[in-house]
Formats: C-alpha cells, sequence, structure tokens
C-alpha cells in the first residue's frame, strides 16, 4: 500500500475574520506566537505523514509559499495547490486527485488547533484501519454551527448533519479526515449543495452509506478549537499562551516535531535556531539542539 499523504486545506474566504482576512489570509495569521497554519501542519507531522500538499486560493499562495518554502527545512516534501474559488472542503479531493495518486490522505483544515496526549496513537489507529474512512467527533457546547453526528441508540453512527437546528448530539466532526483512496472518485460524484459547495458531509454520508465510515471520539482531554471568529481566534491564542507559559514546552513547533521524529539533524536544528536569532522561539530551539 502507498503511504497515506498529507493535505492542508487552507483556502476560503473568511468572511467572518473581515477587514483582517481583506488583505491576508486567515491561516497566516498569528495564533499567539506562531503562524496558524503551524498547528494544522503539525498534526499531519505527528501522523508521520512527510508528503503534503497545500490548497491555498490564487492570490495567497505566494504568501504561503514565502513562509514555509518547499518543506525540506523539515524533512518534507509540500506541493502547492490552488482553489480558484472556494466551492467546498469536498473540492479538495478533487483537485488532490493527481496529488494523491490512489493514495489514502489525512486532510486537516488550516484553521483547525488539536492538541492532547495520545493524539499520535489516535492517528496511528486511524492510519492502520486501511480502507474507509475516519473522522473524529468532539463534544461541542455550540453544535449547530457544525457537522454534527446522530448516533443511534446503540452508539453507532447513523449519520452527519450540517448545521442542524436541533443537533441530534453534542459531537461535532472536527476537521480533520482520513480516507482511503476512494475520496477523489466519490468526491467526482457530489453535486454542489444550496450553498454552492461541495460539502464534506455528503462525501462522509457517500462512506457511510457503504459501511465504511469510522467516527472516533477524541475525549475531554483533548482541546480541538476553530479560529473563525474573532472570538475563537484570541482564544486559541490564549491558550496557546497558557500553555507554552506553563510547561516551557512549544506547541504545534514543525521544527521540534521533525527533529524528534528524526527527520532533521541537530545541525539543521542548530541553524534553524540562528534564523530565530535571540527570539524566545529561537532559544527554544537551542536548548533543544544542546539538551
Ligand atoms: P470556513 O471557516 O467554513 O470558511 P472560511 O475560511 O472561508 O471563513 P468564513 O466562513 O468566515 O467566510 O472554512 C474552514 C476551513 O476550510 C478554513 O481553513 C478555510 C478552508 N476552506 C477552503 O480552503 N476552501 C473552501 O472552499 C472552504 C469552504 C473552506
Amino acid at each position: 500500500m502507498t503511504e497515506r499523504k498529507g493535505i492542508i486545506l487552507a483556502g476560503g474566504s473568511g468572511t467572518r475574520l473581515y477587514p483582517i482576512t481583506m488583505g491576508v489570509s486567515k491561516q497566516l495569521l498569528p495564533v499567539y506566537d506562531k503562524p496558524m497554519i503551524y498547528y494544522p501542519l503539525s498534526v499531519l507531522m505527528l501522523a508521520d505523514i512527510r508528503e503534503i500538499a497545500i490548497i491555498t486560493t490564487p492570490e495567497d499562495q505566494a504568501q504561503f509559499q514565502r513562509l514555509l518554502g518547499d518543506g525540506s527545512q523539515w524533512g518534507l516534501r509540500f506541493t502547492w495547490i490552488v482553489q480558484p474559488r472556494p466551492e467546498g472542503l469536498a473540492q479538495a479531493y478533487l483537485l488532490a486527485a493527481d496529488f494523491l495518486d490512489g493514495a489514502s490522505s489525512l486532510m486537516v483544515l488550516g484553521d483547525n488547533i488539536f492538541f492532547g496526549h495520545g493524539l499520535p496513537d489516535l492517528l496511528r489507529r486511524a492510519d492502520a484501519r486501511g480502507a474507509g474512512g475516519t473522522v473524529f467527533g468532539y463534544r461541542v457546547a455550540d453544535p449547530e454551527r457544525y457537522g454534527v453526528v446522530d448516533f443511534d441508540t446503540d452508539g453507532a453512527v447513523r449519520g452527519i448533519i450540517e448545521k442542524p437546528a436541533i443537533p441530534p448530539s453534542n459531537y461535532a466532526v472536527t476537521g480533520l479526515y482520513a480516507l482511503d483512496g476512494t475520496a477523489p472518485e466519490r468526491a467526482a460524484g457530489i453535486r454542489p449543495s444550496a450553498r454552492g459547495e461541495l460539502e464534506i458531509t455528503t462525501l462522509l454520508e457517500l462512506y457511510l452509506q457503504d459501511g465504511a465510515l469510522t467516527v472516533e471520539t477524541m475525549g475531554r482531554g483533548y482541546a480541538w478549537l476553530d479560529t473563525g471568529t474573532h472570538e475563537s481566534l484570541l482564544d486559541a491564542g490564549n491558550f496557546v499562551r497558557t500553555l507554552e507559559a506553563r510547561q516551557g514546552l512549544q506547541m504545534g513547533s514543525p521544527d521540534e516535531i521533525a527533529f524528534i521524529q528524526g527527520w532533521i539533524t541537530r545541525g539543521d536544528l542548530e541553524a534553524r535556531a540562528q534564523i530565530f536569532g535571540k527570539n524566545a522561539y529561537g532559544s527554544y530551539l537551542n536548548q533543544l539542539a544542546t539538551d
């Protein structure tokens, strides 16, 4: 079996963050001390994924490339893909079909932040499942804003309902999708919804109809934050600041993860630390390299 590949979906219009996002992509905004896209990128790296497609709007691609390069500084390989218009999350699988070339994938939304002990194990379990798809349900106070999991009385998944007025449960489907190699051909059969998007929930329904969808719940020990509104963006920044200040550890550092994974050498890490000079991030990487 070919290795699972990664996708970061970082297009969209970010209208809820206007006027900020009239001039810059949401996924380039700071979440405390790092650009937002570092956090979802870190999730893919923790899942042992090194081959990653980054999907952006045409206007924003150059800025993302300036920030992230070709990925070799972290032992990764980036493929750059443009989404001409924000026509839905499931469209990512059509745009990335050539890149995937039949491989299974782990797709993460560029504005989603995950944190929790055991995340790498959870991701490896999904990977080991092979055929079919796995998505992750997370308990939220306001499920009506999300795709919501409908469980039957035995706890089996009956459906996923997009932004329901009366949510069938408190479990939202997070922006992390582990789908097998059939995702592009399944996505090709989807018609745009009333809001003109190829909906991810429709794609997941197709897996569900074939009995090929697993919903894993992320327990209360995990944090899943999205950053699409001014309030949630500030909350996410405060969360990262609180954790980093308390633990003295970085959250969402691709440099640290690449080093721990053995994808870059101690010397590489030192060279990276140099770039950041005397700021806290640079000192942190230096410390890591000399420990
Ligand atoms: P959303 O937050 O649903 O949409 P948005 O980012 O355009 O923001 P707003 O609702 O404020 O206008 O998108 C979730 C994530 O998916 C986000 O990281 C952007 C990305 N996305 C795409 O890349 N392409 C798309 O077609 C859509 C709908 C979203």
